[in-house]
């Protein structure tokens, strides 16, 4: 495949050799490379809604010029997060059906490839790690992805892609209920309902790396994983009555899993004034069953009508927290997962080309762990 590259007023074409690495432009020295003109390059396309067998994997798919703030990342490692999945099978269908076919994907980990006008803070060559938000419509399982430069960070050195590319989104959407959100401060009390999945752990992480006491619940096999990582208590949600096991009175809880059961047992072991915040709202679903005119306000209408209910009968503040960039966070996610305070660990890995067995495998719940796809 051939590329072109816009270095200034000259333009450059890289022959792809057979692996499809021809952009280790680090060692060409073109770091004042501004524009890239890659004209087409493989993606996972969705052309429809379905099971995994509606996943095209595309040797022709259009690379779009870099705007002034974006940044073309040559793919090593993308994560397979549950976003994908629903997405695939029709979440979100209001907002993606008119612009299907569409890229999965939303973490990535790789090389700047070429950056926008605009960006100064990233040089074509370095490697960096980061995540689109969930509304993107062009993703990241794709040998070229563009992303804002406020959405990547450089990698740490001491982690591998495929570690790499399984923590910003997840960790994101983490930072934004208990950072933004709830401003969780040191030496307050934390409940994390799920702590075994990416997102719960990563919340676990960035609270004890704040000074909070975290309790959380999970799997059995997700207990000492969750200890090492600093939390307080972990109980055993297939085992243990959590209602009586979970004591005390928290700032905030971090409801991963969200249904009325943990809705309602979260709510009250809050102290007045904390925050619950699920990662469960309803306005995509809404949405998706009434269209934007019927399910925005309804999705509105249900959030305000339980943020006065819950204010006035608890004194909590209830919310439903989404991932977001935002460049602090993910500036303090790469702080702490470059000295081994933030990790995601990686159940298994697939070739790009297996993306269809790694979406059957979530699906199926053959694997409850992370899966990362990797690129060549
Ligand atoms: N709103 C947003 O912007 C946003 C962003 C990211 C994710 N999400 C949603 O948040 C959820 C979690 O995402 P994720 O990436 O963390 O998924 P994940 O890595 O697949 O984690 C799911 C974990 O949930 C745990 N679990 C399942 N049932 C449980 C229960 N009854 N009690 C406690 N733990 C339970 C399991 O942990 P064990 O292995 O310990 O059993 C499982 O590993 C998904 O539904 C996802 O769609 C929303």
């Amino acid at each position: 495949m051939r590329c072109l590259l816009q270095r200034s007023s000259k333009m450059l074409v890289v022959n792809r050799n057979r692996s499809g690495d021809s952009f280790a432009l680090s060692k060409l020295g073109f770091n004042e490379l501004r524009r890239s003109v890659v004209t087409s390059c493989r993606a996972v396309l969705l052309p429809r809604f379905g099971g995994p067998e509606v996943l095209e994997l595309r040797d022709d798919v259009n690379v779009p010029d870099l705007k002034p703030n974006e940044v073309l990342v040559r793919a090593r490692a993308v994560s397979v997060n549950p976003l994908d999945t629903r997405m695939r099978a029709g979440y979100g269908r209001s907002l993606f059906e008119p612009l299907l076919p569409v890229i999965l994907g939303r973490d990535i980990s790789g090389e700047v490839a070429a950056v926008g006008q605009a960006v100064h803070s990233l040089g074509v060559g370095q490697e960096v790690f980061g995540a689109l938000h969930p509304t993107a419509v062009r993703g990241t399982y794709t040998d070229f992805a563009i992303l804002a430069e406020e959405e990547l960070t450089p990698k740490p050195e001491s982690i591998s892609h495929v570690e790499a590319s399984a923590i910003p989104f997840a960790a994101l959407t983490a930072w934004r209920a208990l950072m933004s959100t709830a401003r969780i401060k040191q030496g307050q009390r934390v409940l994390v309902v799920g702590g075994g999945g990416a997102v719960g752990f990563s919340a676990i992480q960035l609270a004890v790396a704040a000074g909070c006491h975290v309790s959380t619940t999970c799997g059995t096999e997700s207990i000492d994983r969750i200890l090492a990582a600093g939390a307080d208590q972990a109980v055993d949600y297939t085992t243990e009555d959590y209602e009586v096991s979970i004591k005390g009175h928290f700032d905030a809880v971090l409801d991963t899993i969200g249904v009325p059961e943990t809705e309602r047992m979260s709510i009250n072991l809050l102290k007045k004034g904390g925050h619950y915040m699920t990662l469960q709202g309803e306005a995509a679903s809404l949405t998706d069953k009434y269209g934007f005119a019927l399910g925005l306000p309804m999705a509105t209408g249900i959030l305000l009508q339980k943020q006065f209910q819950y204010r006035f009968s608890h004194g909590i503040e209830y919310s439903w927290a989404y991932m977001r960039a935002d460049p602090e966070g993910l500036h303090e996610i790469r702080r702490l997962s470059e000295v081994g305070k933030l990790k995601v660990p990686v159940e298994k890995t697939f070739p790009i080309s297996h993306v269809r067995e790694a979406h059957e495998a979530k699906d199926k719940r053959l694997i409850s762990g992370k899966v990362v796809l990797e690129l060549d």
